[in-house]
C-alpha cells in the first residue's frame, strides 16, 4: 500500500525523501512523487511512474529538487490509475497535465488510505468552485482542508482537525501550507503512521525503516490526532485542536534487520531469520520452563472462562489460525472458529464476554482485521491481538497483545513473521490447556521442552536448501502445483500453496486431500505437481492414498515428511525429510521446504521475489 514520508530541516530534504521512500518500497506502489520547497520558496512537486529510480533519475538522485522540507510518496493505486496526474503530491489548486511543476497553490500534501466519502465530498467543493484534475479521493482531502483553511481564515491545525470531523474512511495524510515555511502538518486515522524527533529535524513516516538512519527517537501517532512537525520541535494535536502530549518511545532494533546483510532477497534473510524470530518469541512467553502470559494480561481464570475461541486474521497469518484451531481444540479441549478477517463482519457470530477474538496480523495495520477487531469489541467478545508492530493499530485496540518477536519483515512474502506466530499460538495453546485442566504440568513441560527444540530444528531443514534449490528447477515452468494434506498438513498445504503462487505466479492451489476427488481431481494432468503432506502419523495412509490416486491420472508426486518415514520414497517422486517434532508443532519446520521451494522457484522465473507484482506487505484497504 502506499507510504509516505516527510522531513524537516537542516538538511537537503530531497534525497532523505527518496531515501526514506525507497525503503518503503516493499509496501507496493506503482507511481512516486516528491513535494519539496526551498525556505519561502514555493513547493516544487516531481512525480514519475513506475519504480523509484525514475523520480530519482528525474530529479537527479534528489539534488534538482533543492530546499529543507518536503513530502514524499509511493502511491498503490485505489481511486484512478496509475498515471502521473494521480501520483502523489497531489495540490489545492489547479495543476499542469505532468502532475510536476512549481506549486501556487496554498495546500500541497500526500495521502495513504482511502476516502469513502470523497465523491460526496467532491461534489461539495465542486459547488464551490474547486475543479479537479485528477481521479484521487487525495485531491478531494487536499482541497477540502484548503476549501476550511480558507472559509474560516484558521490555522492549519484547525483546518485539518475540521477536515478530520468530514471525511470517513482512512488516511495518514502529510501537508504542506504555503504560509507556513518549514513545517510538515500530519493526520492519521487507521492508516500506519509514526513521526521522528531529531535535534533540528523532524521526519515523517508510514514505518519506522524509513527513517532508521536518521533517528531512533519516535512518536506512534494516534487514531484522529495532528501533528505539527518543524525542524527540532514535533507538536500533537486532538480532534479539538487543543495540544497533546505523546510518549516518546526509542527503537531497540538494528537498522541492519531492515537491510538485506549480505542475501540476494530480504525474502531468504528472513527465511533464515526463522531460528531466531522463534526462539525470541518463545523465550517471551516462557519462563523457568512454563508458559507465561502474565503480559498479555491473559491470566489462567480467563483462559478458563472462555466458551469459545473465535480467530480472525488475512492471508498467511490466516493460515496460523487454521493450525491455532486444531491445536487449540486438541490441547485445551476449547471450541475454535477460524474466520477470514474480510468474512469476519458479515457474520451474525454469536460473541460475548465468554468468547475470546483473537486477531493475528503481522503488520497490525490490515484494514480488514482492524475492522474485526472492532466489530468483536462492539459485540462485547474480549479481544487479543497476536501482533509483530510494536504499536500498530491491532495492538493498541486490542484487550490484550501478544507481541511476536520476528523484527521488521521486509518481503511481501511472510516467512519469519508467519512461524512467530505459529510459536506464540502454540505457547497461548499449551497454557490454555494447563490452565483448563486438560493436559497435566507434566505435559506441559514435556511440549514446553519440545517447543524449545524448534529453533535448532528449523535450522537444520535451511540446511537443506541446495536440494531444495535443485527441485525448484524442475517445476519452474509448472502450469498448476496442487497442495494436499489433512488436519494440520492441511494449514501447512494452505501456507505452502499461497507462498509459491504469490511469488512465482504459477496457479497453486491447497486443498484438503479428502475432498480432492470431489472434482478439483479433474484438474490434474500428465506431470501435475502434487506435492502432498504427511506429518502427522494417524493421517499418513489416508494422505499417501490421496497421492497415489493423483498419480493414477498422471500426477508427479513431491511428499513432505518427518525423517524416518522413509517408505514413502517408494510412492513419490521426490521426497523432502524434516526433523521430526510433536505433532502440534509439525507445521513449523515443514513449512520452511515449502517457502524455499516457492523462493527459488521464483528467482528461477526471474521474478521481482521481494515485490511481487500487485502485492503489497501492509493491506490498509479493505
Ligand atoms: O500484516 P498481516 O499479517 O495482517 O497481513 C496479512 C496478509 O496480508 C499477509 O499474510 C499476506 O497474505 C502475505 N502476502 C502472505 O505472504
Amino acid at each position: 500500500m502506499c507510504g509516505i514520508v516527510g522531513y524537516t530541516g537542516e538538511n537537503q530534504a530531497a534525497p532523505i525523501l527518496l531515501d526514506g521512500l525507497k525503503r518503503l518500497e516493499y509496501r507496493g506502489y506503482d507511481s512516486a512523487g516528491l513535494a519539496v520547497r526551498d525556505g519561502d520558496a514555493l513547493a516544487e512537486v516531481v512525480k514519475a511512474t513506475g519504480k523509484l529510480y525514475h523520480l530519482a533519475d528525474k530529479t537527479d538522485q534528489g539534488r534538482s529538487l533543492p530546499g529543507n522540507c518536503g513530502i514524499g510518496h509511493t502511491r498503490w493505486a485505489t481511486h484512478g490509475d496509475p498515471s502521473l496526474i494521480n501520483a502523489h503530491p497531489h495540490v489545492s489548486g489547479s495543476c499542469s497535465g505532468s502532475g510536476s511543476g512549481k506549486v501556487e497553490s496554498d495546500v500541497v500534501g500526500v495521502h495513504n488510505g482511502i476516502i469513502e466519502n470523497y465523491g460526496e465530498l467532491k461534489e461539495k467543493l465542486l459547488r464551490h468552485g474547486y475543479r479537479f484534475y485528477s481521479d484521487t479521493d487525495t485531491e478531494v482531502v487536499v482541497k477540502l482542508v484548503d476549501y476550511y483553511y480558507k472559509k474560516y481564515k484558521i490555522g492549519p491545525v484547525d483546518a485539518i482537525t475540521r477536515t478530520m470531523v468530514r471525511v470517513r474512511g482512512s488516511y495518514a495524510l502529510a501537508l504542506m501550507f504555503k504560509d507556513h515555511p518549514g513545517e510538515i502538518f500530519a493526520a492519521r486515522k487507521d492508516s500506519p503512521l509514526i513521526i521522528g524527533a531529531a535535534e533540528n529535524a523532524a521526519f515523517l513516516a508510514s514505518d519506522v525503516p524509513a527513517i532508521l538512519k536518521y533517528t531512533r527517537s519516535v512518536y506512534y501517532i494516534g487514531n484522529l490526532q495532528v501533528a505539527r512537525l518543524s525542524p527540532g520541535s514535533v507538536k500533537f494535536y486532538d480532534l479539538n485542536g487543543d495540544e497533546i502530549t505523546l510518549p516518546l518511545t526509542e527503537i531497540t532494533w538494528d537498522a541492519e534487520a531492515a537491510e538485506k546483510g549480505g542475501y540476494e532477497h530480504f525474502m531468504l534473510k528472513e527465511i533464515h531469520e526463522q531460528p531466531a524470530a522463534v526462539r525470541d518469541t518463545l523465550v517471551s512467553l516462557v519462563k523457568d520452563g512454563t508458559v507465561d502470559l502474565t503480559e498479555t494480561g491473559l491470566t489462567d481464570g480467563d483462559l478458563k472462562r472462555f466458551a469459545q475461541i473465535d480467530i480472525a486474521a488475512c492471508g498467511s497469518a490466516w493460515h496460523v489460525g487454521m493450525a491455532a484451531q486444531y491445536v487449540l481444540e486438541d490441547l485445551a479441549g476449547i471450541p475454535v472458529r477460524v474466520e477470514l478477517s474480510s468474512e469476519f463482519r458479515y457474520r451474525t457470530l454469536p460473541l460475548g464476554k465468554d468468547t475470546l477474538v483473537i486477531v493475528i496480523s503481522q503488520s497490525g495495520e490490515t484494514a480488514d482485521s482492524l475492522a474485526a477487531l472492532r466489530v468483536a469489541k462492539e459485540r462485547g467478545a474480549e479481544t487479543l491481538g497476536i501482533v509483530n508492530v510494536i504499536g500498530s493499530s491491532i495492538a493498541r485496540e486490542a484487550d490484550h497483545v501478544l507481541y511476536t518477536m520476528a523484527g521488521p519483515e521486509i518481503a511481501v512474502a511472510t516467512t519469519k513473521a508467519y512461524s512467530a506466530q505459529l510459536a506464540a499460538v502454540y505457547a497461548l495453546a499449551i497454557r490454555t490447556a494447563l490452565a483448563r485442566g486438560t493436559v497435566s504440568q507434566e505435559r506441559h513441560d514435556a511440549l514446553v521442552s519440545e517447543l524449545m527444540t524448534l529453533p535448532e530444528k528449523i535450522r537444520r531443514v535451511l540446511e537443506e536448501k541446495e536440494r531444495l534449490q535443485w527441485f525448484s528447477t524442475k517445476i519452474s515452468n509448472a502450469k498448476d502445483i496442487f497442495f494436499i494434506g489433512r488436519g494440520l498438513d492441511y494449514a501447512i498445504s494452505l501456507e505452502g500453496s499461497l507462498k509459491m503462487k504469490e511469488i512465482s505466479y504459477i496457479h497453486s492451489e491447497a486443498y484438503a486431500a479428502g475432498e480432492l476427488k470431489h472434482g478439483t481431481i479433474s484438474l490434474i494432468e500428465n506431470n501435475t505437481l502434487v506435492v502432498g503432506m504427511l506429518t502427522q502419523a494417524g493421517l499418513y495412509e489416508k494422505t499417501l492414498s490421496n497421492m497415489m490416486e493423483c498419480k493414477s491420472r498422471g500426477a508427479f508426486l513431491m511428499g513432505l515428511t518427518a525423517n524416518g518415514n522413509f517408505s514413502v520414497e517408494d510412492s513419490v517422486n521426490f521426497t523432502v525429510y524434516v526433523p521430526k517434532t510433536d505433532e502440534h508443532f509439525m507445521i513449523s519446520v515443514a513449512i520452511v521446504p515449502l517457502q524455499l521451494l516457492a523462493y527459488y522457484t521464483s528467482v528461477n522465473r526471474g521474478l521481482d521475489v521481494d515485490k511481487p507484482r500487485n502485492l503489497a506487505k501492509s493491506v490498509t484497504v479493505e
